[in-house]
Protein backbone atom coordinates (compact mmCIF):
# COMPACT_ATOMS: atom_id res chain seq x y z
CA UNK A 1 0.00 0.00 0.00
CA UNK A 2 0.63 3.70 -0.42
CA UNK A 3 1.15 4.34 2.74
CA UNK A 4 4.30 2.06 3.34
CA UNK A 5 5.79 2.36 0.41
CA UNK A 6 9.67 3.18 1.18
CA UNK A 7 10.56 6.57 0.52
CA UNK A 8 13.44 8.40 -1.31
CA UNK A 9 16.06 9.49 1.13
CA UNK A 10 17.06 12.63 -0.19
CA UNK A 11 15.28 15.54 1.26
CA UNK A 12 14.35 17.16 -1.86
CA UNK A 13 13.13 14.31 -3.47
CA UNK A 14 11.59 13.48 -0.07
CA UNK A 15 9.27 16.08 -0.18
CA UNK A 16 8.38 15.92 -3.81
CA UNK A 17 7.69 12.27 -3.25
CA UNK A 18 5.86 12.76 -0.37
CA UNK A 19 3.64 15.50 -0.94
CA UNK A 20 2.43 13.23 -4.42
CA UNK A 21 0.64 11.08 -1.02
CA UNK A 22 -2.95 12.44 -1.87
CA UNK A 23 -4.76 12.93 1.33
CA UNK A 24 -8.38 12.11 1.42
CA UNK A 25 -10.65 14.17 3.23
CA UNK A 26 -13.45 12.15 5.16
CA UNK A 27 -16.54 12.53 6.56
CA UNK A 28 -18.12 11.14 9.98
CA UNK A 29 -20.32 9.03 7.40
CA UNK A 30 -20.26 5.29 8.45
CA UNK A 31 -18.38 4.32 4.96
CA UNK A 32 -15.61 7.48 5.69
CA UNK A 33 -14.94 6.01 9.06
CA UNK A 34 -14.53 2.21 7.71
CA UNK A 35 -11.70 3.42 4.93
CA UNK A 36 -10.38 5.57 7.50
CA UNK A 37 -9.84 2.81 9.81
CA UNK A 38 -8.90 0.28 6.61
CA UNK A 39 -6.15 3.01 6.24
CA UNK A 40 -4.73 2.30 9.58
CA UNK A 41 -5.23 -1.26 9.33
CA UNK A 42 -3.03 -1.22 6.02
CA UNK A 43 -0.51 1.32 8.24
CA UNK A 44 -1.69 4.47 6.54
CA UNK A 45 -1.41 7.82 8.75
CA UNK A 46 -5.10 9.24 9.56
CA UNK A 47 -5.72 12.33 11.49
CA UNK A 48 -9.05 12.44 13.87
CA UNK A 49 -11.02 14.93 15.89
CA UNK A 50 -10.60 14.41 19.87
CA UNK A 51 -12.20 16.95 22.03
CA UNK A 52 -9.01 17.99 22.81
CA UNK A 53 -7.02 18.67 19.38
CA UNK A 54 -6.51 16.67 16.28
CA UNK A 55 -4.73 13.58 16.60
CA UNK A 56 -2.19 12.05 13.84
CA UNK A 57 -3.44 8.40 14.37
CA UNK A 58 -1.19 5.24 13.28
CA UNK A 59 -1.61 1.83 14.49
CA UNK A 60 0.10 1.78 17.60
CA UNK A 61 1.26 -1.73 17.33
CA UNK A 62 2.99 -1.22 13.91
CA UNK A 63 6.57 -0.07 13.99
CA UNK A 64 6.73 1.13 10.10
CA UNK A 65 3.58 2.68 10.70
CA UNK A 66 4.72 5.13 14.27
CA UNK A 67 8.02 5.96 12.15
CA UNK A 68 5.73 7.36 9.72
CA UNK A 69 3.95 9.73 12.70
CA UNK A 70 7.48 11.34 13.03
CA UNK A 71 8.09 11.69 9.60
CA UNK A 72 5.23 13.28 8.56
CA UNK A 73 5.45 16.27 11.37
CA UNK A 74 8.81 16.04 10.47
CA UNK A 75 9.27 16.05 14.60
CA UNK A 76 13.34 16.34 15.44
CA UNK A 77 13.42 13.77 17.78
CA UNK A 78 11.22 10.60 19.25
CA UNK A 79 8.75 11.84 22.14
CA UNK A 80 6.85 9.33 23.23
CA UNK A 81 3.46 9.75 22.12
CA UNK A 82 -0.06 9.00 23.62
CA UNK A 83 -2.36 5.94 22.65
CA UNK A 84 -5.65 6.42 22.24
CA UNK A 85 -8.42 3.70 23.00
CA UNK A 86 -12.52 2.90 23.26
CA UNK A 87 -12.79 1.98 26.14
CA UNK A 88 -11.38 1.38 29.75
CA UNK A 89 -11.34 -2.51 29.45
CA UNK A 90 -9.25 -2.02 26.10
CA UNK A 91 -6.46 0.23 28.36
CA UNK A 92 -6.52 -2.24 30.84
CA UNK A 93 -4.84 -4.69 28.66
CA UNK A 94 -2.47 -2.22 27.93
CA UNK A 95 -1.22 -0.67 30.96
CA UNK A 96 -0.84 -1.79 34.64
CA UNK A 97 -3.03 0.67 36.38
CA UNK A 98 -2.96 1.46 40.13
CA UNK A 99 -6.07 2.14 42.41
CA UNK A 100 -6.02 5.58 42.40
CA UNK A 101 -5.22 5.81 38.56
CA UNK A 102 -8.02 3.65 38.21
CA UNK A 103 -10.35 6.16 40.40
CA UNK A 104 -8.86 8.69 37.92
CA UNK A 105 -9.99 6.36 34.71
CA UNK A 106 -13.29 5.90 36.23
CA UNK A 107 -13.78 9.35 36.60
CA UNK A 108 -12.32 11.31 33.54
CA UNK A 109 -12.88 8.83 31.14
CA UNK A 110 -13.56 9.44 28.22
CA UNK A 111 -12.01 12.56 28.57
CA UNK A 112 -8.77 15.26 28.47
CA UNK A 113 -7.41 13.17 30.81
CA UNK A 114 -3.99 11.20 29.77
CA UNK A 115 -2.35 8.54 32.19
CA UNK A 116 1.31 7.46 31.65
CA UNK A 117 1.49 4.13 33.45
CA UNK A 118 3.83 1.07 33.22
CA UNK A 119 3.19 -0.89 30.35
CA UNK A 120 2.35 -4.57 30.22
CA UNK A 121 5.09 -7.10 28.90
CA UNK A 122 3.13 -8.30 26.38
CA UNK A 123 0.90 -5.86 24.85
CA UNK A 124 2.16 -5.60 21.52
CA UNK A 125 2.92 -2.05 21.52
CA UNK A 126 5.61 -0.67 19.24
CA UNK A 127 8.96 0.68 21.07
CA UNK A 128 8.85 3.92 18.97
CA UNK A 129 5.72 4.81 21.01
CA UNK A 130 7.55 4.28 24.23
CA UNK A 131 10.55 5.66 23.00
CA UNK A 132 12.16 2.61 24.34
CA UNK A 133 10.66 3.09 27.27
CA UNK A 134 8.73 1.22 30.37
CA UNK A 135 5.64 3.09 30.70
CA UNK A 136 2.66 4.40 28.29
CA UNK A 137 0.40 7.47 28.08
CA UNK A 138 -3.05 6.10 27.23
CA UNK A 139 -6.54 7.85 27.15
CA UNK A 140 -10.24 7.22 26.14
CA UNK A 141 -10.85 9.92 24.28
CA UNK A 142 -14.41 12.00 24.02
CA UNK A 143 -15.75 12.44 20.91
CA UNK A 144 -18.27 10.33 18.95
CA UNK A 145 -15.99 10.04 15.86
CA UNK A 146 -13.02 9.72 17.82
CA UNK A 147 -14.65 6.72 19.38
CA UNK A 148 -16.39 4.81 15.91
CA UNK A 149 -13.01 5.51 14.65
CA UNK A 150 -11.06 3.07 17.71
CA UNK A 151 -14.25 0.98 17.52
CA UNK A 152 -14.07 0.27 13.26
CA UNK A 153 -10.76 -0.32 13.34
CA UNK A 154 -10.21 -2.49 16.95
CA UNK A 155 -7.19 -2.12 18.12
CA UNK A 156 -4.54 1.48 19.86
CA UNK A 157 -3.76 4.22 17.95
CA UNK A 158 -1.24 6.42 18.49
CA UNK A 159 -1.44 9.58 18.07
CA UNK A 160 0.62 12.98 18.76
CA UNK A 161 -1.21 16.37 17.71
CA UNK A 162 -2.11 16.82 14.25
CA UNK A 163 0.50 19.44 13.13
CA UNK A 164 3.90 19.82 12.33
CA UNK A 165 6.49 19.99 14.57
CA UNK A 166 7.02 22.96 16.94
CA UNK A 167 3.72 24.19 15.26
CA UNK A 168 0.25 24.77 16.84
CA UNK A 169 -1.58 22.38 17.31
CA UNK A 170 -4.90 22.09 14.69
CA UNK A 171 -8.41 22.17 16.15
CA UNK A 172 -10.17 21.81 12.76
CA UNK A 173 -9.58 19.06 9.72
CA UNK A 174 -8.52 23.03 7.70
CA UNK A 175 -5.88 23.51 10.15
CA UNK A 176 -4.79 19.62 9.54
CA UNK A 177 -4.89 19.94 6.09
CA UNK A 178 -3.04 23.14 5.88
CA UNK A 179 0.17 21.40 7.67
CA UNK A 180 -0.06 18.14 6.73
CA UNK A 181 -1.83 17.96 3.16
CA UNK A 182 0.11 15.48 1.14
CA UNK A 183 1.82 13.66 4.19
CA UNK A 184 -0.92 12.06 5.64
CA UNK A 185 -3.16 9.23 3.82
CA UNK A 186 -6.40 10.95 5.37
CA UNK A 187 -8.43 13.33 7.81
CA UNK A 188 -11.59 12.46 9.10
CA UNK A 189 -13.20 16.11 9.31
CA UNK A 190 -15.41 16.15 12.56
CA UNK A 191 -15.50 19.82 12.58
CA UNK A 192 -13.95 21.79 15.29
CA UNK A 193 -13.00 20.07 18.63
CA UNK A 194 -14.85 21.25 21.32
CA UNK A 195 -11.77 21.80 24.01
CA UNK A 196 -9.36 23.12 21.67
CA UNK A 197 -5.95 22.37 24.60
CA UNK A 198 -4.43 19.41 25.14
CA UNK A 199 -4.88 16.68 27.62
CA UNK A 200 -3.84 16.82 31.12
CA UNK A 201 -0.95 14.31 31.45
CA UNK A 202 -0.87 12.36 34.85
CA UNK A 203 1.72 10.11 35.58
CA UNK A 204 0.52 7.42 38.49
CA UNK A 205 3.36 5.56 39.54
CA UNK A 206 4.79 6.10 42.05
CA UNK A 207 2.57 9.16 43.19
CA UNK A 208 0.13 11.12 40.83
CA UNK A 209 2.28 13.55 39.78
CA UNK A 210 1.00 16.56 36.87
CA UNK A 211 3.49 16.32 33.55
CA UNK A 212 1.34 18.50 31.52
CA UNK A 213 -1.73 21.14 32.16
CA UNK A 214 -4.52 20.36 29.44
CA UNK A 215 -8.16 20.15 29.09
CA UNK A 216 -8.82 19.03 32.93
CA UNK A 217 -8.14 21.37 35.30
CA UNK A 218 -5.64 20.22 38.02
CA UNK A 219 -7.72 21.22 41.13
CA UNK A 220 -10.46 18.41 39.82
CA UNK A 221 -8.13 15.77 39.36
CA UNK A 222 -7.17 16.57 43.06
CA UNK A 223 -10.59 16.83 44.33
CA UNK A 224 -10.71 12.82 42.73
CA UNK A 225 -7.77 12.15 44.06
CA UNK A 226 -8.22 13.71 47.80
CA UNK A 227 -4.33 14.87 47.85
CA UNK A 228 -2.39 17.21 46.14
CA UNK A 229 -0.65 16.17 42.53
CA UNK A 230 3.59 16.30 42.23
CA UNK A 231 4.96 18.36 40.14
CA UNK A 232 7.01 17.41 37.69
CA UNK A 233 9.62 19.91 38.69
CA UNK A 234 9.25 18.85 42.40
CA UNK A 235 10.15 15.17 41.65
CA UNK A 236 12.52 15.82 38.81
CA UNK A 237 10.59 14.09 36.83
CA UNK A 238 10.76 15.17 32.83
CA UNK A 239 7.78 16.46 31.22
CA UNK A 240 9.16 14.37 28.10
CA UNK A 241 11.49 11.48 29.05
CA UNK A 242 12.48 11.82 25.69
CA UNK A 243 14.20 14.74 26.31
CA UNK A 244 16.06 13.18 29.03
CA UNK A 245 19.51 13.24 27.77
CA UNK A 246 20.17 9.52 28.95
CA UNK A 247 16.59 8.58 28.78
CA UNK A 248 17.32 5.54 26.52
CA UNK A 249 20.98 4.39 27.83
CA UNK A 250 22.44 0.80 26.65
CA UNK A 251 24.27 -0.67 29.44
CA UNK A 252 27.27 -0.45 26.27
CA UNK A 253 29.06 2.62 25.71
CA UNK A 254 28.08 3.63 22.16
CA UNK A 255 30.08 5.14 19.59
CA UNK A 256 28.68 7.31 16.75
CA UNK A 257 29.24 7.37 12.84
CA UNK A 258 31.40 4.11 12.82
CA UNK A 259 32.48 2.91 9.39
CA UNK A 260 33.91 -0.09 10.95
CA UNK A 261 33.55 -2.11 13.98
CA UNK A 262 36.80 -2.16 16.26
CA UNK A 263 37.75 -5.39 17.35
CA UNK A 264 35.03 -6.44 19.63
CA UNK A 265 32.39 -3.96 18.59
CA UNK A 266 29.10 -4.56 18.45
CA UNK A 267 28.11 -2.91 14.94
CA UNK A 268 24.70 -1.27 13.87
CA UNK A 269 24.88 -0.94 9.91
CA UNK A 270 22.94 1.60 7.72
CA UNK A 271 22.79 1.14 4.04
CA UNK A 272 26.24 0.47 2.47
CA UNK A 273 27.80 -0.63 6.35
CA UNK A 274 26.66 -3.57 7.06
CA UNK A 275 27.10 -4.31 10.80
CA UNK A 276 26.12 -7.39 12.79
CA UNK A 277 22.69 -5.89 12.15
CA UNK A 278 21.41 -3.58 10.35
CA UNK A 279 19.51 -0.37 10.51
CA UNK A 280 18.22 -0.45 7.46
CA UNK A 281 20.31 -2.14 4.32
CA UNK A 282 18.79 -0.07 1.50
CA UNK A 283 19.50 2.93 3.86
CA UNK A 284 15.72 3.93 3.74
CA UNK A 285 15.45 6.36 7.23
CA UNK A 286 11.56 5.28 7.61
CA UNK A 287 12.76 1.35 8.52
CA UNK A 288 15.66 2.21 10.44
CA UNK A 289 13.12 4.22 13.03
CA UNK A 290 11.21 1.57 12.62
CA UNK A 291 14.12 -0.59 14.24
CA UNK A 292 16.34 1.70 16.59
CA UNK A 293 15.03 0.71 20.08
CA UNK A 294 14.82 -3.15 18.76
CA UNK A 295 18.39 -3.00 17.47
CA UNK A 296 19.57 -0.90 20.67
CA UNK A 297 18.45 -3.66 22.79
CA UNK A 298 19.72 -6.54 20.65
CA UNK A 299 23.13 -4.99 20.39
CA UNK A 300 22.98 -4.50 24.14
CA UNK A 301 22.25 -8.08 24.54
CA UNK A 302 25.46 -8.83 23.11
CA UNK A 303 27.02 -7.73 26.24
CA UNK A 304 29.95 -5.55 23.56
CA UNK A 305 30.92 -2.04 22.68
CA UNK A 306 28.18 -0.78 20.61
CA UNK A 307 28.86 0.91 17.17
CA UNK A 308 26.43 2.68 14.99
CA UNK A 309 26.99 3.40 11.11
CA UNK A 310 26.48 6.97 10.05
CA UNK A 311 22.99 8.07 9.75
CA UNK A 312 22.32 10.84 7.20
CA UNK A 313 20.82 14.24 9.13
CA UNK A 314 18.00 14.65 6.91
CA UNK A 315 14.06 13.66 7.49
CA UNK A 316 13.91 10.85 9.86
CA UNK A 317 17.62 11.05 10.67
CA UNK A 318 17.44 13.95 12.54
CA UNK A 319 15.59 12.17 15.13
CA UNK A 320 17.78 9.46 14.52
CA UNK A 321 20.46 11.01 15.62
CA UNK A 322 19.58 12.70 17.98
CA UNK A 323 18.10 9.70 20.06
CA UNK A 324 21.75 7.86 19.14
CA UNK A 325 23.27 11.00 20.52
CA UNK A 326 21.47 11.05 23.85
CA UNK A 327 21.97 7.13 24.05
CA UNK A 328 25.56 7.93 23.52
CA UNK A 329 25.67 10.36 26.25
CA UNK A 330 27.37 10.28 29.57
CA UNK A 331 25.37 8.55 32.24
CA UNK A 332 24.08 10.40 35.26
O1 LIG B 1 -5.03 16.00 23.81
C1 LIG B 1 -4.01 15.39 23.55
O2 LIG B 1 -3.28 14.91 24.44
C2 LIG B 1 -3.65 15.20 22.07
C3 LIG B 1 -4.76 14.37 21.45
C4 LIG B 1 -4.49 14.02 20.02
O3 LIG B 1 -4.99 13.20 22.21
N1 LIG B 1 -2.38 14.59 21.92
C5 LIG B 1 -1.20 15.23 22.17
O4 LIG B 1 -0.07 14.49 21.88
O5 LIG B 1 -1.13 16.35 22.63
P1 LIG B 1 1.41 15.11 21.79
O6 LIG B 1 2.29 14.05 21.19
O7 LIG B 1 1.40 16.40 21.07
O8 LIG B 1 1.85 15.26 23.27
C6 LIG B 1 2.08 14.10 24.01
C7 LIG B 1 2.88 14.41 25.24
C8 LIG B 1 4.33 14.67 24.91
O9 LIG B 1 4.80 15.81 25.61
C9 LIG B 1 5.01 13.42 25.39
O10 LIG B 1 6.33 13.63 25.79
C10 LIG B 1 4.12 12.98 26.54
O11 LIG B 1 2.85 13.26 26.06
N2 LIG B 1 4.22 11.54 26.77
C11 LIG B 1 3.88 10.55 25.95
N3 LIG B 1 4.20 9.35 26.47
C12 LIG B 1 4.73 9.60 27.67
C13 LIG B 1 5.27 8.79 28.69
N4 LIG B 1 5.32 7.45 28.58
N5 LIG B 1 5.74 9.39 29.80
C14 LIG B 1 5.70 10.74 29.92
N6 LIG B 1 5.22 11.57 28.98
C15 LIG B 1 4.75 11.02 27.87
MG1 LIG C 1 1.71 18.45 20.36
Amino acid sequence: PEAIRPRNKDATSRKILMSRRKTKRLSAAPNDVRAAADLLSKGGLVAFPTETVYGLGADATNDLAVAGIFEAKERPSFNPLIVHVATFEAAEELVALSPEARDLAMTFWPGALTLVAPLKPDAGISSLVTAGGSTLAIRVPDHPLATALLKAFGGPVAAPSANPSGRISATTATHVLAGLEGMIDAVLDGGACPVGLESTIVATDPAPTLLRAGGIPREEIEACLHRPLMTAEATETPTAPGQLASHYAPDATLRLNAREARPDEFLIGFGDIAGDITLSSTGDLREAASRLFSALHEADKSGRPIAVAPIPHTGLGLAINDRLTRAAAPRP
